[in-house]
Protein backbone atom coordinates (compact mmCIF):
# COMPACT_ATOMS: atom_id res chain seq x y z
CA UNK A 1 0.00 0.00 0.00
CA UNK A 2 1.51 3.33 -0.64
CA UNK A 3 1.58 6.14 1.65
CA UNK A 4 -0.72 8.12 -0.08
CA UNK A 5 -3.38 5.76 0.56
CA UNK A 6 -2.23 5.23 4.42
CA UNK A 7 -2.59 9.04 5.30
CA UNK A 8 -6.37 9.58 4.93
CA UNK A 9 -6.63 6.22 7.34
CA UNK A 10 -4.16 7.50 9.72
CA UNK A 11 -6.10 10.96 9.56
CA UNK A 12 -9.25 9.32 10.03
CA UNK A 13 -7.80 7.23 13.15
CA UNK A 14 -6.33 10.78 14.96
CA UNK A 15 -9.19 12.33 14.28
CA UNK A 16 -11.43 9.81 15.87
CA UNK A 17 -8.89 9.57 18.77
CA UNK A 18 -8.72 13.62 19.26
CA UNK A 19 -12.78 13.40 19.71
CA UNK A 20 -13.16 10.48 22.26
CA UNK A 21 -9.97 12.43 24.21
CA UNK A 22 -11.73 15.74 24.17
CA UNK A 23 -14.75 14.04 25.23
CA UNK A 24 -13.14 12.20 27.94
CA UNK A 25 -11.13 15.53 29.62
CA UNK A 26 -14.39 17.17 29.76
CA UNK A 27 -16.28 14.33 31.06
CA UNK A 28 -13.35 14.60 33.91
CA UNK A 29 -13.10 18.21 34.36
CA UNK A 30 -17.61 18.01 34.16
CA UNK A 31 -17.27 15.23 37.50
CA UNK A 32 -15.00 17.51 39.59
CA UNK A 33 -16.74 20.80 39.22
CA UNK A 34 -20.44 18.46 39.87
CA UNK A 35 -18.60 17.30 42.93
CA UNK A 36 -17.74 20.50 44.21
CA UNK A 37 -21.07 22.10 43.35
CA UNK A 38 -22.55 18.84 45.25
CA UNK A 39 -19.91 19.74 48.01
CA UNK A 40 -21.26 23.39 48.52
CA UNK A 41 -24.86 22.16 48.18
CA UNK A 42 -24.78 19.19 51.00
CA UNK A 43 -22.76 21.66 53.66
CA UNK A 44 -24.73 24.76 52.94
CA UNK A 45 -28.42 23.79 52.53
CA UNK A 46 -28.88 20.04 53.51
CA UNK A 47 -28.11 20.42 56.86
CA UNK A 48 -29.69 23.74 57.58
CA UNK A 49 -32.88 22.90 55.73
CA UNK A 50 -33.34 19.30 57.32
CA UNK A 51 -32.98 21.00 61.09
CA UNK A 52 -35.34 23.46 59.82
CA UNK A 53 -33.20 26.53 60.36
CA UNK A 54 -33.81 28.24 57.23
CA UNK A 55 -32.59 31.49 58.73
CA UNK A 56 -28.90 30.16 58.22
CA UNK A 57 -29.51 30.81 54.11
CA UNK A 58 -29.34 34.29 54.27
CA UNK A 59 -25.60 34.02 54.90
CA UNK A 60 -25.88 33.54 51.10
CA UNK A 61 -26.06 37.25 50.06
CA UNK A 62 -26.08 36.51 46.90
CA UNK A 63 -29.75 34.82 46.48
CA UNK A 64 -32.41 37.06 45.76
CA UNK A 65 -34.67 35.89 48.23
CA UNK A 66 -34.10 32.96 49.97
CA UNK A 67 -35.60 33.06 53.67
CA UNK A 68 -38.91 35.37 54.18
CA UNK A 69 -39.93 35.05 57.56
CA UNK A 70 -43.82 34.12 57.79
CA UNK A 71 -43.58 32.92 54.45
CA UNK A 72 -43.95 29.25 55.25
CA UNK A 73 -44.52 27.80 51.14
CA UNK A 74 -42.13 29.82 50.10
CA UNK A 75 -39.61 28.67 52.95
CA UNK A 76 -40.69 25.06 52.00
CA UNK A 77 -40.71 25.15 48.53
CA UNK A 78 -36.89 27.25 48.50
CA UNK A 79 -36.04 23.82 50.74
CA UNK A 80 -37.11 21.50 48.70
CA UNK A 81 -35.58 23.04 45.87
CA UNK A 82 -31.90 22.56 47.35
CA UNK A 83 -32.39 19.04 48.24
CA UNK A 84 -33.23 18.12 45.34
CA UNK A 85 -30.70 19.62 43.90
CA UNK A 86 -28.45 17.93 45.75
CA UNK A 87 -30.14 14.79 43.77
CA UNK A 88 -30.13 16.67 40.43
CA UNK A 89 -26.40 17.11 40.36
CA UNK A 90 -24.95 13.72 42.11
CA UNK A 91 -27.56 11.78 39.75
CA UNK A 92 -26.92 13.09 36.74
CA UNK A 93 -23.17 12.55 37.04
CA UNK A 94 -23.42 9.21 38.11
CA UNK A 95 -25.53 8.59 34.87
CA UNK A 96 -22.72 9.66 32.77
CA UNK A 97 -20.29 7.13 34.00
CA UNK A 98 -19.59 4.66 31.41
CA UNK A 99 -18.60 1.79 33.91
CA UNK A 100 -21.79 2.15 35.45
CA UNK A 101 -23.74 1.92 32.33
CA UNK A 102 -21.86 -1.61 31.67
CA UNK A 103 -21.42 -2.73 34.63
CA UNK A 104 -24.33 -2.40 37.04
CA UNK A 105 -27.53 -1.46 34.57
CA UNK A 106 -29.95 -1.61 37.31
CA UNK A 107 -28.20 1.42 39.12
CA UNK A 108 -27.85 3.39 35.75
CA UNK A 109 -31.72 2.85 35.59
CA UNK A 110 -32.46 3.48 39.03
CA UNK A 111 -30.61 6.85 39.38
CA UNK A 112 -32.11 7.64 35.97
CA UNK A 113 -35.26 7.59 36.98
CA UNK A 114 -34.06 9.19 40.00
CA UNK A 115 -32.19 11.95 38.32
CA UNK A 116 -35.15 12.58 35.95
CA UNK A 117 -38.02 13.30 38.18
CA UNK A 118 -36.40 15.45 40.88
CA UNK A 119 -34.98 17.70 37.55
CA UNK A 120 -39.07 17.63 36.61
CA UNK A 121 -39.94 17.91 40.38
CA UNK A 122 -36.76 21.25 40.95
CA UNK A 123 -38.09 22.31 37.51
CA UNK A 124 -42.13 22.62 38.07
CA UNK A 125 -40.80 24.04 41.93
CA UNK A 126 -38.55 26.34 40.54
CA UNK A 127 -41.09 27.97 38.07
CA UNK A 128 -43.88 28.40 41.13
CA UNK A 129 -40.60 29.93 43.00
CA UNK A 130 -39.86 32.38 39.94
CA UNK A 131 -43.52 33.14 38.78
CA UNK A 132 -45.78 32.77 41.95
CA UNK A 133 -43.49 33.84 44.57
CA UNK A 134 -41.63 36.54 42.51
CA UNK A 135 -37.80 35.57 42.77
CA UNK A 136 -36.70 36.69 39.36
CA UNK A 137 -38.06 39.00 36.86
CA UNK A 138 -37.51 40.35 33.56
CA UNK A 139 -35.25 38.78 31.01
CA UNK A 140 -33.71 36.70 33.88
CA UNK A 141 -36.95 35.21 34.79
CA UNK A 142 -37.70 33.96 31.03
CA UNK A 143 -34.51 32.48 30.46
CA UNK A 144 -34.84 30.07 33.36
CA UNK A 145 -38.23 29.30 32.29
CA UNK A 146 -37.24 28.41 28.99
CA UNK A 147 -34.30 26.42 30.20
CA UNK A 148 -37.39 24.72 32.83
CA UNK A 149 -39.19 23.96 29.46
CA UNK A 150 -36.07 22.20 27.84
CA UNK A 151 -35.36 20.06 31.02
CA UNK A 152 -39.25 18.69 31.15
CA UNK A 153 -39.12 18.70 26.93
CA UNK A 154 -35.97 16.66 27.30
CA UNK A 155 -36.62 14.78 29.86
CA UNK A 156 -39.94 13.35 28.65
CA UNK A 157 -38.30 12.30 25.29
CA UNK A 158 -35.41 10.67 27.52
CA UNK A 159 -37.83 8.76 28.78
CA UNK A 160 -40.27 7.62 25.71
CA UNK A 161 -37.03 6.55 24.05
CA UNK A 162 -35.77 4.42 26.79
CA UNK A 163 -39.37 2.91 27.01
CA UNK A 164 -39.34 1.84 23.08
CA UNK A 165 -35.56 0.46 23.66
CA UNK A 166 -34.41 3.31 21.54
CA UNK A 167 -31.08 2.97 23.20
CA UNK A 168 -29.01 5.66 20.86
CA UNK A 169 -31.89 8.41 21.14
CA UNK A 170 -31.78 7.72 24.81
CA UNK A 171 -28.49 8.29 24.98
CA UNK A 172 -28.98 11.48 22.91
CA UNK A 173 -31.71 12.90 25.38
CA UNK A 174 -30.54 11.88 28.49
CA UNK A 175 -27.17 14.13 27.63
CA UNK A 176 -29.43 16.98 26.39
CA UNK A 177 -31.12 17.07 29.74
CA UNK A 178 -28.26 16.90 31.66
CA UNK A 179 -27.08 20.13 29.74
CA UNK A 180 -30.11 21.90 30.39
CA UNK A 181 -30.27 20.32 34.02
CA UNK A 182 -27.37 21.48 34.64
CA UNK A 183 -28.05 25.49 32.89
CA UNK A 184 -27.84 26.79 36.25
CA UNK A 185 -24.36 25.63 36.98
CA UNK A 186 -23.11 26.76 33.49
CA UNK A 187 -24.89 30.21 34.63
CA UNK A 188 -22.87 30.44 37.78
CA UNK A 189 -19.10 29.02 35.64
CA UNK A 190 -19.83 31.00 32.85
CA UNK A 191 -20.77 34.58 35.12
CA UNK A 192 -17.03 33.78 36.97
CA UNK A 193 -15.29 33.20 33.45
CA UNK A 194 -16.96 36.08 31.99
CA UNK A 195 -15.83 38.72 35.25
CA UNK A 196 -12.11 37.14 34.99
CA UNK A 197 -11.85 38.07 31.06
CA UNK A 198 -13.47 41.95 32.34
CA UNK A 199 -10.91 42.17 34.40
CA UNK A 200 -8.33 41.74 32.09
CA UNK A 201 -9.22 43.67 28.95
CA UNK A 202 -11.43 46.18 30.98
CA UNK A 203 -14.30 48.25 29.66
CA UNK A 204 -13.97 47.80 26.18
CA UNK A 205 -16.41 44.81 27.44
CA UNK A 206 -20.07 44.63 27.94
CA UNK A 207 -20.81 45.32 31.47
CA UNK A 208 -21.31 42.32 33.59
CA UNK A 209 -25.02 42.63 33.95
CA UNK A 210 -25.68 42.93 30.28
CA UNK A 211 -23.51 39.59 30.15
CA UNK A 212 -25.69 38.08 32.79
CA UNK A 213 -28.97 38.74 30.53
CA UNK A 214 -27.45 37.52 27.55
CA UNK A 215 -25.88 34.58 29.52
CA UNK A 216 -29.50 33.49 31.43
CA UNK A 217 -30.35 32.02 27.82
CA UNK A 218 -26.45 30.86 26.97
CA UNK A 219 -25.45 29.13 29.74
CA UNK A 220 -27.85 25.86 28.83
CA UNK A 221 -28.13 27.24 25.06
CA UNK A 222 -24.11 27.29 24.51
CA UNK A 223 -23.51 24.11 26.00
CA UNK A 224 -26.17 22.19 24.29
CA UNK A 225 -24.47 23.33 20.82
CA UNK A 226 -21.41 22.23 21.46
CA UNK A 227 -23.02 18.62 22.52
CA UNK A 228 -24.75 18.67 19.34
CA UNK A 229 -22.41 19.38 17.45
CA UNK A 230 -19.92 16.80 18.83
CA UNK A 231 -23.37 14.64 18.30
CA UNK A 232 -22.89 15.19 14.22
CA UNK A 233 -18.98 15.09 14.40
CA UNK A 234 -19.53 11.33 15.93
CA UNK A 235 -21.95 10.51 13.36
CA UNK A 236 -20.33 11.87 10.41
CA UNK A 237 -17.75 14.28 10.68
CA UNK A 238 -15.13 14.13 8.05
CA UNK A 239 -11.50 14.38 9.72
CA UNK A 240 -11.64 18.31 9.40
CA UNK A 241 -14.77 18.40 11.27
CA UNK A 242 -14.03 16.04 14.09
CA UNK A 243 -10.55 17.88 14.93
CA UNK A 244 -12.59 20.91 14.65
CA UNK A 245 -15.12 20.38 17.15
CA UNK A 246 -12.19 18.22 19.26
CA UNK A 247 -10.63 21.45 19.32
CA UNK A 248 -13.67 24.01 20.42
CA UNK A 249 -14.40 21.39 23.11
CA UNK A 250 -11.27 21.56 24.20
CA UNK A 251 -11.07 25.07 24.65
CA UNK A 252 -14.87 24.99 25.94
CA UNK A 253 -13.26 22.42 28.94
CA UNK A 254 -10.45 24.61 29.12
CA UNK A 255 -12.71 27.65 30.19
CA UNK A 256 -15.17 25.62 32.19
CA UNK A 257 -11.95 24.45 34.32
CA UNK A 258 -11.66 28.02 35.06
CA UNK A 259 -15.09 28.82 35.94
CA UNK A 260 -14.98 25.78 38.40
CA UNK A 261 -12.04 26.85 39.83
CA UNK A 262 -13.07 30.62 39.94
CA UNK A 263 -16.57 29.64 41.21
CA UNK A 264 -15.34 27.20 43.62
CA UNK A 265 -12.74 29.91 45.19
CA UNK A 266 -14.98 32.99 44.91
CA UNK A 267 -18.54 31.24 45.62
CA UNK A 268 -18.52 28.60 47.51
CA UNK A 269 -15.95 27.87 49.59
CA UNK A 270 -16.28 31.57 51.36
CA UNK A 271 -19.66 30.53 51.89
CA UNK A 272 -19.10 27.64 53.71
CA UNK A 273 -16.24 29.30 55.32
CA UNK A 274 -19.33 31.29 57.08
CA UNK A 275 -21.09 27.91 58.50
C1 LIG B 1 -33.05 21.17 37.71
C2 LIG B 1 -31.88 21.71 37.94
C3 LIG B 1 -31.68 22.80 38.97
C4 LIG B 1 -30.74 22.83 39.94
C5 LIG B 1 -29.65 21.78 40.15
C6 LIG B 1 -30.94 24.04 40.71
C7 LIG B 1 -30.16 24.44 41.77
C8 LIG B 1 -30.40 25.55 42.57
C9 LIG B 1 -29.61 25.95 43.70
C10 LIG B 1 -28.37 25.23 44.21
C11 LIG B 1 -30.18 27.06 44.21
C12 LIG B 1 -29.66 27.88 45.39
C13 LIG B 1 -28.94 29.09 44.85
C14 LIG B 1 -27.52 29.22 45.33
O1 LIG B 1 -27.13 28.68 46.35
O2 LIG B 1 -26.74 29.91 44.63
C15 LIG B 1 -31.33 27.38 43.41
C16 LIG B 1 -32.15 28.46 43.62
C17 LIG B 1 -33.22 28.79 42.82
N1 LIG B 1 -33.59 28.15 41.65
FE1 LIG B 1 -32.84 26.43 40.95
N2 LIG B 1 -31.99 24.74 40.17
C18 LIG B 1 -32.47 24.02 39.10
C19 LIG B 1 -33.49 24.38 38.26
C20 LIG B 1 -34.22 25.54 38.38
C21 LIG B 1 -35.26 25.96 37.44
C22 LIG B 1 -35.59 25.23 36.16
C23 LIG B 1 -35.77 27.13 37.94
C24 LIG B 1 -36.84 28.02 37.40
C25 LIG B 1 -37.70 27.75 36.48
C26 LIG B 1 -35.06 27.43 39.17
C27 LIG B 1 -35.32 28.52 39.97
C28 LIG B 1 -34.66 28.82 41.12
C29 LIG B 1 -35.01 29.94 41.98
C30 LIG B 1 -36.14 30.93 41.74
C31 LIG B 1 -34.13 29.91 43.07
C32 LIG B 1 -34.16 30.81 44.28
C33 LIG B 1 -33.15 31.92 44.15
C34 LIG B 1 -33.28 32.94 45.26
O3 LIG B 1 -34.15 32.91 46.14
O4 LIG B 1 -32.47 33.82 45.21
N3 LIG B 1 -34.13 26.46 39.39
N4 LIG B 1 -31.44 26.45 42.40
Amino acid sequence: MSTAALTPAVNTRSAATALVASARLWFGVAVIGQALFLTYILAFYVPSTLSGNFAAWAKNTNLITGYVPGDTAGNLAFGAHVLMAAVVTFGGTVQLVPQIRARAPQVHRWTGRAFMTTAIAASVVGLWMTWVRGTGEGIPALGITLDAVLILAFAGLAWRAAVTRDFAGHRRWAMRTFIVANGVWFLRLGMVVYGLIRSVVGDAMPRMGAFFEVWNFGAYLVPLAILELYFLAQARGGSAGRFAVAGGLTLATLLMGVGIAGSWFGMFAPLLAKL
